[in-house]
């Protein structure tokens, strides 16, 4: 295995359900990401891209292959062993935010901060550092119906990067934003990306996939195409 690759997995399976009704979501997928890239993942609906985002980011496991992440093997780990890698290693952005609605935005980005044994005065302090780098430090006291998409988003973007993640994966991010908005956290990416943060973004939108620096297409559970797309 070299030691250089940030994610790499091998001939990934993911298998939901048994028998006649089994889906075969990810059909033998392999691949490997070194850090500091910036991934986009394209491919229909059903295609596998969640599927497959969900077992990089360790909110899931294969049914068959291997996972390396960070050099540890972790494609057999429990659910609590799961927690404590995602809890280190990644931060996560999905297209419906996924903030808590009647918390303030600081709070929504401290959550994932409760688990890291820290003092509740550190987790404010890195909680408000993260949503300054969004720009949304004089939101912090809004909830997230005081806020807009675009702002929601980049709460969201701030709690999935208080724990100081290497890795951020991002599914459907820009989904439910106007264009402006998807402007503004496509910016964030280039930005959280050049800071030397390793960036994988899934997306059916061809411009935000073209953002990205490599294009992996993925068609009925398997990758169809990997190319770099700009240096
Ligand atoms: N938890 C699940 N249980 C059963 N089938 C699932 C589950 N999650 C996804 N699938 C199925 O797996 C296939 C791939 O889904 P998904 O990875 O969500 O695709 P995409 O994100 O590309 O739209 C689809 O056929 C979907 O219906
Ligand atoms: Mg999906």
């Amino acid at each position: 295995m070299a030691a250089d690759a940030l994610i790499e997995i091998r001939d990934v399976t993911k298998t939901y359900g048994a028998g006649e009704t089994a889906v075969h979501a990810l059909r033998g997928v392999s691949l490997r990401v070194e850090a500091g890239e910036y991934v986009a993942v394209m491919g229909s609906s059903g295609s596998g891209k969640s599927t497959l985002m969900n077992i990089l980011g360790c909110l899931d496991v294969p049914s068959r292959g291997e996972y390396w992440l960070d050099g540890s093997n972790v494609a057999r780990l429990t659910e609590d062993q799961q927690a404590l890698v995602r809890g280190r290693k990644i931060g996560f952005i999905f297209q419906s935010f996924n903030l808590i609605p009647r918390t303030t935005a600081l709070a929504n980005v401290e959550l994932p901060l409760t688990y890291a044994h820290l003092r509740r005065a550190e987790r404010r302090k890195r909680a408000s550092r993260a949503l300054a780098l969004v720009g949304l430090s004089d939101r912090a006291d809004h909830r997230p119906n005081e806020l807009s998409g675009g702002q929601q988003q980049r709460v969201a973007i701030a709690r999935a990067l208080a724990t100081g993640p290497r890795i951020l994966l991002a599914d459907e991010p820009t989904g439910n934003l106007d264009a402006h908005s998807t402007d503004e956290v496509l910016g964030m990416f280039d930005q959280l990306n050049a800071d030397g943060r390793t960036v994988v973004v899934i997306t059916h939108e061809h411009d935000v996939a073209a953002r990205a620096r490599r294009l992996i297409q993925v068609a009925d559970g398997r990758i169809v195409a990997d190319e770099v797309t700009r240096r």
